[in-house]
């Protein structure tokens, strides 16, 4: 029997129907103004962002992939050079150091966080012949432990460039916006982020005038003035309708982080109410089968790019599936750690090297966490878990659905 109630991982139908009436008129305007690709609109996203981040400068680009690949260029990374960065991320991360010829070496995660573990950053980055950065990744919307890899930066004489693709508007333990303390953040666009275009965009952060400058310039094939070309860039310009799109979309950005920590509420209580501990705890430790994810104190801010729980490895895939069959959807945010890719095969790492990421990649799972979700579907979402796992519904989870009666 089918549940009427419907779950998808994202619904941007559900948000572009509360913008129609704001986005029109801009939209339009814009395609009016025929200046279709670093407008006007640009400019002023720019500055908003820049604010937004608490960054002295931010410079838009074509995509999230792009702002690294730009930021690793301003910094003048060569062949051969070293990057230390998560190997538990998306692709983007480890493959636009490879695309410059670099070498990403991979760090594991601290299993609380699922953020790049600093002990182990230090580590890894002692071993390295050629280190030039250090790229951690602000996973699902939460910072990374910014105090100490800014440390091992200064220790080690390198930069850090935030990977803030999945965490506009998240803050780190200082209370500081990702993006604002390491020399480069990036950023993605990419619809499903929290702030997300409708297409590809993405923006880079620094507070530096001189790599302002030169980022610049990369992302229109390395010119200033125009055909009088400095450097070898790239063509990575953002389009103004965009721009003009994610102007109005900012200015909700904070409700959004909002409903989406209302909504982390409501999971983490109905899941702590069935006995889940938080990510960390191992299994060994505790039995209970269910992990929801640390959040940090305030000043911290984790904005809920992903809700991502864990389960047991061999209950993972079972549980996707179940939940599929009610209507919701899931997703395995990253099922293969880079340094198990296929293409990265040449770098040495086997099965084993990093076990942290290699345990993250085999038990986690994303539910829906977008800030339109109704209290029913949020209910919906819970029940089904909580019954699939076999845990005892607390006060704040109703009773079974009657599809849930024949679950495990
Ligand atoms: C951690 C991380 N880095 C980089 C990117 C790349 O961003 P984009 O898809 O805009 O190229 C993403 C996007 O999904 C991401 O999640």
């Amino acid at each position: 029997m089918s549940n009427a109630i419907n779950v998808p991982l994202l619904d941007l139908k559900a948000q572009y129907a509360t913008l129609k009436a704001e986005l029109e008129p801009v939209v339009r305007s814009v395609l009016e103004g025929a200046s279709y690709i670093m407008g006007p609109e640009c400019g002023m996203l720019e500055k908003e962002i820049a604010e937004y981040t608490s960054s002295k400068f931010a410079i838009g680009c074509a995509n999230g992939s792009d702002a690294i690949l730009l930021a690793l260029m301003a910094l003048d990374i060569k062949p051969g050079d070293e990057i230390v960065c998560p190997s538990y991320t998306f692709f983007a991360t480890g493959g636009s150091i490879s695309r410059l010829g670099a070498r990403p070496v991979f760090v594991d995660i601290d299993p609380k966080t699922y953020n790049m573990c600093p002990k182990h950053t230090r580590e890894v980055a002692r071993q390295c012949k050629r280190l030039k950065a250090i790229m951690p990744v602000h996973l699902f919307g939460q910072a990374a432990d910014m105090d100490a890899l800014l440390e091992i930066g200064r220790e080690f004489n390198v930069p850090v460039i935030e990977d803030s693709a999945q965490a506009i508007g998240t803050k780190d333990n200082k209370g500081a916006p990702v993006g604002s303390r390491g020399a480069i953040g990036t950023f993605s666009f990419f619809p499903s982020k929290n702030l997300g275009a409708f297409g590809d965009g993405g923006i880079m952060t620094t507070n530096d005038q001189a790599l302002n400058d030169k980022l610049s310039i990369l992302r229109v094939h390395g010119s200033k003035p125009k055909y009088y070309h400095k450097l070898v860039g790239v063509n990575s310009r953002l389009d103004t309708l965009q721009a003009a799109i994610l102007r109005v979309k900012l200015r909700h950005l904070e409700a959004w982080h909002a409903g989406r920590q209302k909504n982390a509420d409501f999971y983490d209580s109905a899941f702590k109410a069935a006995g889940a501990k938080l990510s960390g705890v191992s299994w060994k430790a505790d039995p209970s089968p269910l992990r929801i994810p640390f959040r940090p104190a305030a000043p911290a801010r984790h904005i809920y790019n992903q809700y991502v729980i864990r389960v047991p490895a061999d209950k993972r895939d079972a549980l996707r599936d179940h939940l599929k069959a009610q209507n919701i959807g899931t997703e395995i945010y990253y099922p293969v750690p880079l340094h198990l890719q296929e293409c990265f095969a040449d770098l040495g790492y086997r099965q084993g090297s990093l076990p942290e990421s290699e345990g993250a990649a085999n038990e986690t799972l994303a539910l829906p966490i977008y800030p339109e979700l109704t209290r029913e579907q949020l209910q919906h979402v819970a029940n089904c878990v909580v019954s699939f796992l076999g845990l005892k519904a607390g006060a704040n989870v109703e009773a079974k659905t009657p599809a849930l009666a024949g679950a495990r």
